[in-house]
């Protein structure tokens, strides 16, 4: 009778814990929160993370948070929603302590993605996982796709001015712009022909605000050079440039990307000063983000401290190879 009496518990049990994980896979809900919806870059991540979410079952969350208030409010929501987790693009590293404290309030797990995290010193919160772009590699990457068209141009480096599109509380883009930097500077190039072009937000129409009054106070300077942390900053310059007179063929921009801003520009008839960016892969920041969180959350698989991603450059002529070639397609 006891034993029969076990079987039957030990068979409702059974029974019950597949049903729970069924139930527990419909339930999951993760949150993935950036900084600019409305950057392609962003919109392709999101469209990578909801792959992830239509292939394991979870429910996936998208929320635009521009500024700190809305993300604080954003997280709280996730949390009263019944969400286990989230991925966040931060509009402010130095949030951080916060976003950790709000996300243990509601007892989230929390992940970031592009920009990592700074606690008050300064210094990144290394127990939050993160994945992010090898910023000074990619940076060095541009520097020397620069480097390589100012030589098919037959350009002397002397009479060139570089455009540091700028965005220093951000330490990734420091990383980016100084990596270009040390890749100039190897090659010759002098530090006083290098000019900051500081953008009060990471759009294009700030790059384009910051590279003007850079362009306008060295009107001398007939050829130009830009870089900065994404296609958005590069594109901002490269607009500046046009909008001051100064030709295609008088203007090297390189950005980081390779989204929809950037493709947009190589598809226009005619080329622009606007000459190549390194892609970068929003299907891993994305899908692959997306699916540790999951792993995370119904599988207990904590993910990796640290991920840092890599680029390729591309020009006009080959960028969707390189995207093919990079599963963005
Ligand atoms: C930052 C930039 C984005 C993009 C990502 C890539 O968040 O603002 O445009 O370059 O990094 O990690």
């Amino acid at each position: 009778m006891r034993l029969l009496k076990t079987a039957l518990v030990a068979g409702a049990l059974a029974v019950l814990s597949v049903t729970t994980i069924a139930a527990y896979a419909q339930d999951t809900k993760i949150g993935f929160i950036v900084k600019q919806p409305e950057e392609p870059w962003f919109q392709d991540e999101w469209k990578f993370a909801d792959q992830a979410a239509k292939e394991k079952g979870f429910t996936l969350v998208k929320i635009g948070a521009e500024d700190g208030e809305k993300l604080m409010s954003a997280i709280d929501n996730l949390g009263a929603q019944g969400a286990q987790g989230f991925v966040v693009c931060t509009p402010d590293v130095k949030l951080g302590p916060g976003i950790v404290a709000k996300a243990a309030a509601n007892n989230l797990k929390l992940m970031t993605v592009d920009d990592r995290l700074v606690g008050a010193d300064g210094k990144p919160l290394e127990d939050v996982p993160h994945m992010g772009i090898s910023a000074t590699k990619i940076g060095e990457a541009v520097g020397q796709a620069i480097i390589d068209e100012m030589k098919a141009r037959g350009w002397k480096m002397d009479e060139v001015g570089a455009i540091r599109v700028s965005y220093d509380q951000l330490p990734t883009a420091v990383d980016r712009v100084e990596g270009a930097i040390s890749v100039l500077k190897a090659a010759g190039f002098k530090t006083q022909n290098i000019f900051d072009a500081p953008q009060a937000k990471t759009d294009t129409e700030a790059a384009l605000n910051a590279a003007t009054v850079v362009l306008n106070a060295h009107a001398d300077i007939k050829k130009w050079i830009a870089f900065g942390l994404n296609d958005e900053a590069v594109l901002g310059a490269v607009r500046a440039s046009e909008s001051v007179g100064i030709p295609a063929d008088g203007m090297i921009g390189v950005g980081i990307g390779g989204a929809e801003s950037a493709i947009n520009e190589f598809k226009k008839p005619a080329a622009t000063g606007f000459v190549g960016t390194v892609i970068i892969s929003p299907k891993r920041h994305g899908y692959e983000t997306a699916l540790n969180m999951y792993d995370w959350i119904a599988n207990n698989k904590e993910p990796a401290k640290l991920t840092l991603t890599a680029g390729a450059l591309a020009k006009r002529d080959d960028y969707q190879k390189v995207r093919k070639d990079l599963g963005i397609e």
